[in-house]
């Protein structure tokens, strides 16, 4: 039997770790194929394989696959998505988008899409305050084994118009803190390579804004 707190890493994870990092990238339009039950069982335990507060491990993720839940779940998901870009920017549909807002409009698609994802992962935190951020790094991992593999996410996010509705129709508790929702789903088209700021820029050297030794 495979003892659970000390599992081995498993075969299947086995694209090379820089090959997995400098391609994870927002995957938005999915492939409805599903995901089998193997595949996220291995997301789930590279997701609880992170490293966390004292080890408490507050992170608690809700894996939704039947249809009509995501359904109802999309719903609320396009509903939040407007309601952030109504407080922002102030766009009420997509026409308002700037043709050269390439990733908005890449998101605003994904508003309509979240209800025909094959699965979305919910990531909670059964612990408020500082230590309930431990959900990221497990957030992390959870990318990462998806991508090694081969299938896409986005970490998204909701806005508290709809946090109750969400709450209530998954029966999660007020005691949970809410961090993310992730659509996951083989994509339709490539991975391709990521676009980000160099680490030159990004890095400093022993002191603010002192360059590293590399450009
Ligand atoms: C904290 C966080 C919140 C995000 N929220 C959303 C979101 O609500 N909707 C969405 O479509 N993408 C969301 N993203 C994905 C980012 O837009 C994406 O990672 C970024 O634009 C880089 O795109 P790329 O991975 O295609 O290079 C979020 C990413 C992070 C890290």
């Amino acid at each position: 039997m495979v003892d659970q707190l000390r599992l081995p890493p498993p075969a299947e994870l086995a694209l090379p770790i820089g090959e997995a990092m400098f391609t994870l990238r927002a995957i938005r339009k999915f492939k409805p194929d599903p995901i089998g039950d193997e595949q996220l069982e291995l997301i789930m335990n590279a997701a609880s394989r992170a490293p966390s507060g004292g080890n408490f491990q507050p992170a608690r993720f809700l894996v939704i696959r039947d249809r009509a839940r995501i359904r109802a779940f999309g719903e609320l998901y396009r509903e939040a998505w407007w309601a952030k870009r109504r407080e922002g920017p102030g766009w009420t549909r997509v026409e308002d988008i700037p043709k050269s807002e390439k990733t908005f409009l890449a998101a605003a698609q994904l508003a309509d899409e979240m209800g025909r994802v094959p699965v979305v992962v919910l990531a909670f935190s059964v612990v408020r305050g500082d230590l309930g951020h431990s959900v990221l790094p497990a957030v992390q991992n959870l990318l990462l084994s998806a991508r090694a593999l081969g299938i896409g996410s986005t970490l998204t996010t909701l806005h508290d118009d709809v946090m109750p509705r969400v709450l209530e129709m998954f029966d999660v508790p007020d005691s949970a803190q809410f961090y993310c929702s992730i659509p996951l789903g083989y994509p339709r088209g490539r991975f391709g390579t990521t676009l980000r700021r160099p680490s030159s820029e990004t890095t400093y050297w022993d002191a603010w804004m002192q360059p590293p030794p590399w450009r």
